[in-house]
């Protein structure tokens, strides 16, 4: 019954250095959920920007509803329909919600004022019909990236699109937002709409899609309907025969009894206000050891994002004591963190890195005052200047692209012509080569591919089998079990309970995450 909407026929982008696609075909059909998974790097986001008029392709055709067109700019596929959101939103922090969504589409020029009213209950409306809840009001530097992401929906539904790209959604979200965002996918569904879901998670591609592609390497290694594949087939696809090596059993959490551990990091009765100044942190207590993962489990929003802030000089404490080694550090500016050897990879990419920056440039940020990298003594007659090192700064980088598997052409490649899991790599690279006496790691495999996930894993392991201490941050239930040898709960802004992961289970973290209700009093 369905009908084809969008024909991908031959495309090719080239960058230099790499083929990001490599002559590919890609049909979309009306009314239906088009998954694209493929490893980092596979080409995924570049084919959806070609469609959305980001890139130009060096060749290739497409066509909608039989009809070819020239995608020149996103101006031209709105126009035609097509909406994305991307993996790192585009929304502007200090406007609100109704003006980020109008933005470039203000009511023809005749019109003095802008009508943000009648936008405003426009968007009201939307986000009903839709259960995607967002106050039009609001400043989109207080919603949280769950929040932001509706905005960016809200976007393309707002231009009236009917072909919607989405770029990972789900990598930033909860499971109760990944509920909600499929139910309105299936409403969007039922409306005729079309949707690219691009993803990392089988299960979901599988649970939502109506049809799937994989790219591996800019090609497309396979096309096929959801309910005829199964885990392991895409898994194969994706990753090529390379797969049999990598899905050994994660053995992760040997400790061994001979080592000593110390405290590194003590937090006591720490709090803190979120952004709307209210309280986010009420007092909360914690210590990690050497050669220790700690992990905190938690329902994203209960203080999390304000906890790794405060450890990382991110967010003023307004009461506690936060000690490394100890010495008393809470309310030190994050250069000065850095400094005290804390490592901080962060929950969201864009909080990472410098985009426009290159590689480079990014390898070193935090640390580009330091020697080798910066002369020293600074020249005298410069105060407070330095003279960077750039030999030094290109081997160093070149290093860590080796050793972390960077995929890119050259160190001085610009951080944006990343694919978004290189880019995470790009962090980690950065993070851990710093020597750090602890890794604060919020949500650290957000956007990776299964080899990628398994890598900083082991990155993590070995660390903390290195001395380090490791406090890990993740909504991600499984994967605090699967690393951590103690778990924290985290509710209310609180810590209301720490377990031994040997003798813990899944449902008692579940219902401590839940309500917290086996808080002492
Ligand atoms: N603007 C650019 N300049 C140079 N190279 C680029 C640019 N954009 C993408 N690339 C390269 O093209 C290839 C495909 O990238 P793409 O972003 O499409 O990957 P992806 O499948 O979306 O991966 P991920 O899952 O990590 O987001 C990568 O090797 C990437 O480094
Ligand atoms: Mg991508």
């Amino acid at each position: 019954m369905s009908e084809l909407t969008v024909q991908v026929k031959g495309i090719t982008k080239k960058f230099p250095g790499v083929i990001a696609n490599d002559n590919i075909d890609f049909a979309l059909k009306s009314g239906s959920i088009h998954g694209l998974l493929g490893e980092n790097g596979a080409g995924k986001t570049v084919l959806m920007s070609i469609l959305y008029g980001l890139y130009q392709p060096d060749s290739g055709r497409i066509f909608i509803n039989d009809t070819e067109v020239e995608i020149q700019s996103p101006a031209v596929a709105i126009e035609l329909g097509i909406g994305m959101v991307h993996q790192h939103f585009m929304l502007v922090d200090n406007l609100t919600v109704t003006e980020n969504i109008i933005l470039g589409r203000e009511p023809s020029k005749a019109k003095i004022f802008i009508d943000t009213q009648k936008a405003a209950r426009k968007i009201g409306e939307l986000s009903k019909q839709y259960g995607l809840p967002v106050d039009p009001e609001a400043k989109v530097q207080h919603l949280s990236v769950g929040e932001q992401q509706r905005v960016e929906i809200l976007k393309m539904l707002y231009r009236e699109a009917d072909i919607l790209i989405l770029d990972e959604p789900t990598s930033v979200l909860s499971q109760k937002e990944i509920e909600a965002l499929f139910s309105a996918l299936k409403t969007f569904k039922k409306q005729g709409k079309s949707i690219v879901f691009i993803t990392h998670k089988l299960r979901e591609a599988l649970e939502i899609c109506d049809e799937i592609t994989v790219l591996r390497r800019g090609k497309v290694v396979g096309n096929v309907e959801a309910d005829e594949t199964n885990e392991s087939q895409l898994t194969e696809m994706m990753v090529g025969s390379e797969f049999g090596i990598r899905n050994s059993e994660c053995r992760f959490r040997i400790l061994d009894f001979g080592i000593k551990q110390e405290i590194v990091l003590e937090v006591d009765g720490l709090k803190a206000l979120d952004d709307r100044g209210l309280p986010a942190l009420n007092g909360v207590s914690l210590e990690v050891k050497s050669h220790e993962i700690l992990g905190i489990a938690g329902v994203q929003g209960n203080g999390q994002t304000e906890l790794v802030q405060t450890l990382t000089g991110l967010r003023k404490p307004i009461a506690g004591e936060i000690r490394l080694n100890g010495r008393d550090i809470a309310g030190l500016s994050a250069r000065e963190m850095i400094k005290a050897k804390i490592a901080h990879i962060p929950d969201r990419l864009s909080r990472g890195l410098i985009f426009d920056f290159t590689l480079e440039e990014n390898a070193i940020l935090g640390v580009h005052r330091n020697p080798p990298f910066a002369n020293s003594p600074y020249p005298p007659l410069r105060k407070g200047g330095f003279v960077q090192n750039r030999r030094a700064i290109t081997a160093y980088t070149k290093r860590l692209i080796k050793k972390f598997g960077i995929r890119t052409s050259d160190s001085k490649t610009i951080v944006s012509g990343l694919s978004g899991g290189n880019q995470q790599r790009m962090i980690l690279a950065r993070e851990l080569s710093k020597k750090p006496k602890i890794i604060v790691a919020f949500q650290p495999t957000v956007g990776l591919d299964v080899a990628g996930i398994e890598y900083v894993h082991e990155q993590l392991v070995k660390m903390k089998n290195k001395g380090c201490a490791v406090l890990l941050i993740s909504m991600d239930l499984d994967e605090i079990i699967m690393l951590s040898d103690r778990i924290a709960v985290m509710y209310g802004g609180e810590i209301v309970a720490i377990k031994e992961s040997e003798t813990t289970t899944k449902a008692e973290l579940g219902s401590l995450m839940l309500g917290g209700y086996l808080r002492p009093t």
